[in-house]
């Protein structure tokens, strides 16, 4: 999705909102622009591509300004181009405004504005916003961006500056994220942490419905019904370096190496090793009607619904809870009809995705209770359930989910096991469970020392068009995730399947020109999962195994083995995923494609 940058201090606006601009780009975008206001001049310069097209246009000039608002704009209404671009103005050109989302009853707005004279002249539906607060304009900035809250339908979040308003920008949110940062004698808004976490991290979160005026001297947040709003300031954990490179080609890299340290974060803080009972403090607002549950409903997009795949396995394993999993963007189209006391788990690393958002909102309606698994604090699906576990993973820049799921996978492991440990699993099997746990960072580290035998892995195969991956139970969601890494980053078409689908239709692909990537641990699943490589091997397909260490039977059979620890057979999901994001990334990086930012992709999905 697209980004908002906005600055209002005692510096220069413009090398700042580049540089928000910048930390924003992974999120995904088609055109960039920004305006910088000096005194009652405003200086607008937009441009399709990426920032760096911006940056040609802007560098040599010496724009004073010390407010600024700037935007990357991912197209919903009007092709990608220099006039589709934000900013946006009215026709006076004394409003300058950026948004995030969709204006749904914009063409009603666009054709009465028009009726009444007004000229347009871009095709986005953004642009009825800097027309209509320019027409509720009457001195008071945020007074005629509350009017037009008022008056137009579907989601924003947005961000004006007006010529003559000097050193003020208002920003409003509904349904699209927009963060404040405090700073000393100077404050920014941001559509994520990441554009602003170099100079604050004391930060506020904007509900749906607020609004807010920012100036050098502070900040004032209101309500559509124009009700001041008193709200603390919240700390960011993130570190400006988490949004570098520090010395990696790729954030996705960076991420995938990250992973022994994000399991340590996901677990901090939050095991008992003698009693073998997680603490898990962000649920016990509702832990008397959790522990009581025996129906969940998993709702997630993308990695984050096989992260819940898995967690139904470990959930039916460690748990006396019967789990369903549900695409977000289905579920919501479903008759719900849950028993008494249902808990509906939303994972999402973002907390803003659309479909994930309109699901757990619709579940709601039906009474369900509503927790969430969310790496980023203070985002919107983490504010709108009753509980949730923070990931605490740090921004995960890459397009493409890897550490993330990860921390998805350990936290629903210890939320299945606090469950458990309430209903029938023993004191000895706690214990066993969160060591195996606390080996978990070590064990891989072992999988990432053969990044390089997994890179000539790669370099075999990258050529080849279509790849398939198969597992059992626990392994067939992480074969989904590692066919959904291969494609969204190397466009490399590629399968997840249930091995025991094989012989049901998709055996008829076999051929020696497409890899099958098997995951096959020594897990309860290993002996069925052997007789599926034979079946390929019969037909001269590659295969590249993920097996346990020392597992001399697969070395036998398959071309290319790829070796990770001993684990318990719910935990293997973590270790196996590893190497199928490693072999994502090195094929992308032989096809030369980019990475962090892969075509028709965005970070967050806040449109449905
Ligand atoms: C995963 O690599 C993709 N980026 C995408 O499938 C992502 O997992 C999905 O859009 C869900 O995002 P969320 O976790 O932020 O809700
Ligand atoms: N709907 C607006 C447009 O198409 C904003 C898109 C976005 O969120 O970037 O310009």
């Amino acid at each position: 999705m697209c980004g908002i940058v906005c600055y209002v201090g005692k510096k220069k606006a413009k090398p700042i909102l580049l540089e928000g601009l910048k930390r924003l780009e992974y999120r995904g975008y088609d055109s960039a622009g920004l305006a910088v206001q000096d005194g009652n001049h405003i200086h607008c310069f937009r441009t399709t591509g990426k920032i760096i097209e911006l940056e040609k246009k802007i560098n040599d000039l010496d724009i004073c300004g010390t407010t600024g608002i700037a935007h990357t704009r991912w197209a919903t209404h009007g092709e990608p181009s220099e006039a589709n671009a934000h900013p946006q103005m009215d026709q006076d050109e004394n409003i300058f405004l950026i948004h995030n989302g969709i204006i749904e009853n914009y063409h009603t707005l666009k054709k009465r504005l028009e009726k009444s004279g007004t000229v347009f002249r871009s095709e986005t539906d953004t642009e009825v916003l800097a027309h209509l607060i320019a027409l509720n304009f009457d001195g008071n900035l945020d007074e005629a961006v509350r009017k037009t809250m008022a008056q137009v339908e579907g989601t924003f979040g947005l961000a004006v500056i007006h010529r003559h308003k000097p050193g003020e920008v208002v920003v409003a949110r509904r349904g699209s994220p927009l963060i404040i940062g405090i700073g000393k004698d100077e404050n920014f808004a941001a559509s994520d942490v990441a554009a602003m976490v170099r100079y604050t991290n004391k930060v506020i979160h904007l509900n749906d419905n607020e609004l807010a005026s920012l100036s050098d001297e502070g900040i004032t947040i209101s309500t559509a019904q124009a009700k001041t709003v008193e709200r603390a300031t919240e700390t960011v954990e993130w570190q400006p370096e988490d949004a570098e490179l520090n010395g990696f080609p790729h954030f996705m890299l960076k991420e995938i190496f990250e992973q022994p340290e994000t399991i340590r974060n996901a677990i901090r803080g939050r095991l008992e090793p003698g009693e073998g009972v997680p603490k898990l403090g962000g649920i016990m607002p509702v832990w008397e009607k959790l522990k009581e549950c025996r129906h969940v409903v998993i709702v997630a997009c993308g990695t984050s619904y096989y992260a819940g795949c898995v967690g139904r396995y470990t959930f039916e394993k460690l748990t006396e809870i019967g789990v369903e999993v549900e695409l977000a963007s289905e579920f919501r189209y479903r008759k719900l009809n849950f028993p008494p006391n249902t808990f509906i788990i939303a994972i999402s690393q973002s907390g803003e995705t659309a479909d994930t958002l309109a699901a757990i909102r619709e579940a709601k309606r039906k009474g369900a209770h509503l927790m969430g698994i969310v790496n980023v604090v203070g985002s919107s699906i983490s504010r709108e359930t009753e509980a949730g576990i923070y990931c605490h993973a740090g921004p995960e820049i890459g397009v493409a989910s890897t550490k993330i799921f990860i921390s998805q996978l350990t936290i629903l492991t210890l939320l299945a096991l606090l469950l458990g440990r309430h209903q029938k699993l023993s004191l000895t099997e706690g214990v066993e469970a969160i060591k195996a746990l606390s080996a978990l960072p070590d064990q891989l580290k072992r999988v990432l020392a053969q990044d390089n035998y997994i890179q000539a892995v790669a370099e075999k195969y990258y050529r080849w068009n279509n790849w398939l991956f198969l597992g059992r139970k626990y392994g067939y969601p992480i074969a989904m995730e590692g066919a959904l890494k291969l494609k969204e980053i190397s466009y490399i078409h590629a399968e997840g399947y249930a091995a025991g689908e094989m012989k049901h239709g998709p055996i008829a692909l076999i051929n020696p020109e497409m890899p099958t990537v098997a995951i096959v641990p020594k897990d309860s699943m290993h002996e069925k999962m052997l007789n599926n490589i034979h079946e390929i091997k019969s037909r001269r397909g590659p295969v590249i195994a993920i097996a346990t260490e020392g597992d001399e039977k697969i070395k036998e059979m398959a071309d290319d083995v790829i070796e990770i620890p001993q684990t318990l057979d719910y935990l293997y999901p973590i270790l196996c995923v590893v190497p199928c994001q490693l072999l994502a990334y090195h094929c992308a990086r032989f096809l030369n494609r980019e990475i962090d930012k892969p075509r028709n992709l965005a970070k967050s999905v806040t449109v449905e």
